[in-house]
């Protein structure tokens, strides 16, 4: 079986960060907004200097697949050029079921011939053919004295799925450098936060999907999406209540006053959608306990505009058992001065993947 290429300067990225090169346009184009995020890295440190979201139409991107091409790139066109952003070279994430994330066990080798053998390796492991995927690997060097078996981070994200966003993007004169995953996106978002030696669990709670990374020891341990998300909510108030999605959004979000019976129910369908979201959380940590018992999660970190449901924090606390806060991924960067505070403080939470994908430097 022949090796594919990827398209030119294009690489499937793992986390990391390089401190000192220019850095990629951020570009998180979700299933409800897109957003962006421009960081400038020098000898001083970062600086964020762009940042905003616009809402996407409903159904234009759906299971992390363009479903509305030109209306998806009408709107990243209006934000950019709203913004006054110049930055063409982007970095962009894959979600949904057209990206497979697999940690494998390997016996040790030699680079060259790692990278021979992943492909065999990895069509175990892929639900399509080998030859309509891209494929990335990284070598997470778990070997030991007494193992001779590393864990491989295997990432496979169908072709057809990213080429019609590269395609959208190049319409609209953006270039995708880099093509990350958003789970590892968050990670990288989160990076630079850690304090030692701790284990955390981020979740991402998006508009129709929750991603989760788990990470031990400064490494990946679990990530995976669950197709849950916060515009369940929003379709569930509509229904519930007989109006139009934008007032079931706006109710919600808690942008109108509400009469004791609809609080009622809003409130009934907020506690149903996270108790499940909290079952699903837990499913992945007891995973992970069971293969993981002697490294103890210590922490939750929230993100995602999902993340804003008033209580959903206090509630993940009592329910796990563990200390649960609500990302800010610009905790650690300097904050150019044109943008305004109370905007930034309101949007940061969303913001994790963007941020994460605008550490990524244009030159691989
Ligand atoms: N204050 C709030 N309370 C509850 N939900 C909120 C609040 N603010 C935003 N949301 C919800 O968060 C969702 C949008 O979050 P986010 O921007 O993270 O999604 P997305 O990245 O576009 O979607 P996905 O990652 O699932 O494709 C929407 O469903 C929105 O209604
Ligand atoms: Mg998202």
């Amino acid at each position: 079986m022949g090796k594919f290429k990827l398209p030119e300067n294009l690489k499937i990225s793992l986390p990391g960060f390089a401190r000192q090169h220019k850095l990629a346009l951020g570009l998180d184009i979700g299933s409800y907004s897109v957003k962006v995020c421009e960081i400038t890295s020098g000898t001083n440190g970062r600086q964020l200097i762009k940042t905003g979201s616009a809402k996407l139409p409903d159904g234009a991107v759906e299971d992390g697949v363009l479903q509305d091409p030109e209306a998806v790139a009408a709107v990243i066109d209006a934000l950019c050029k709203n913004l006054k952003i110049k930055q063409k070279k982007v970095a962009i994430s894959m979600s949904g079921y057209s990206v497979i994330v697999k940690k494998i066990n390997l016996a040790v080798m030699e680079d060259k011939e790692l990278a021979e053998h992943i492909h065999s390796e990895a069509e175990q492991y892929i639900p399509f053919d080998i030859n309509d995927v891209y494929l990335d690997y990284q070598d997470l060097k778990t070997n030991t004295e007494d193992s001779e078996f590393t864990d491989i981070m295997l990432v496979a994200a169908k072709k057809d799925v990213i080429n019609a966003y590269l395609e959208m993007l190049a319409g609209i004169g953006l270039q995708a450098v880099v093509v990350d995953v958003d789970a590892f996106a968050l990670e990288n978002s989160f990076e630079d936060q850690i304090s030692g030696g701790q284990n955390f669990i981020l979740i991402d709670i998006g508009a129709s999907k929750i991603s989760i990374n788990i990470i031990a020891r400064g490494t990946s341990i679990l990530a995976r999406d669950v197709v849950m998300g916060s515009r369940q909510i929003t379709q569930q108030i509509q229904e519930k209540l007989s109006i139009e999605t934008e007032e079931a959004e706006n109710l919600k979000i808690g942008g109108r006053k509400t009469e004791e019976e609809e609080r009622t129910a809003i409130e009934e369908i907020m506690v149903n959608n996270c108790s499940q979201w909290i079952l699903e959380i837990k499913k992945a940590i007891d995973f992970y306990a069971s293969n993981y018992p002697e490294d103890k999660i210590s922490r939750i970190i929230l993100s995602g505009g999902g993340s804003k449901i008033k209580g959903l924090d206090k509630l993940l606390n009592k329910e796990l058992n563990m200390e649960t806060e609500i990302f800010n991924p610009f905790a650690k960067t300097e904050v150019s001065a044109k943008i305004d505070q109370d905007y930034l403080a309101h949007i940061a939470p969303e913001m994790a993947i963007a941020a994460g994908l605008a550490l990524r430097p244009v030159t691989l």
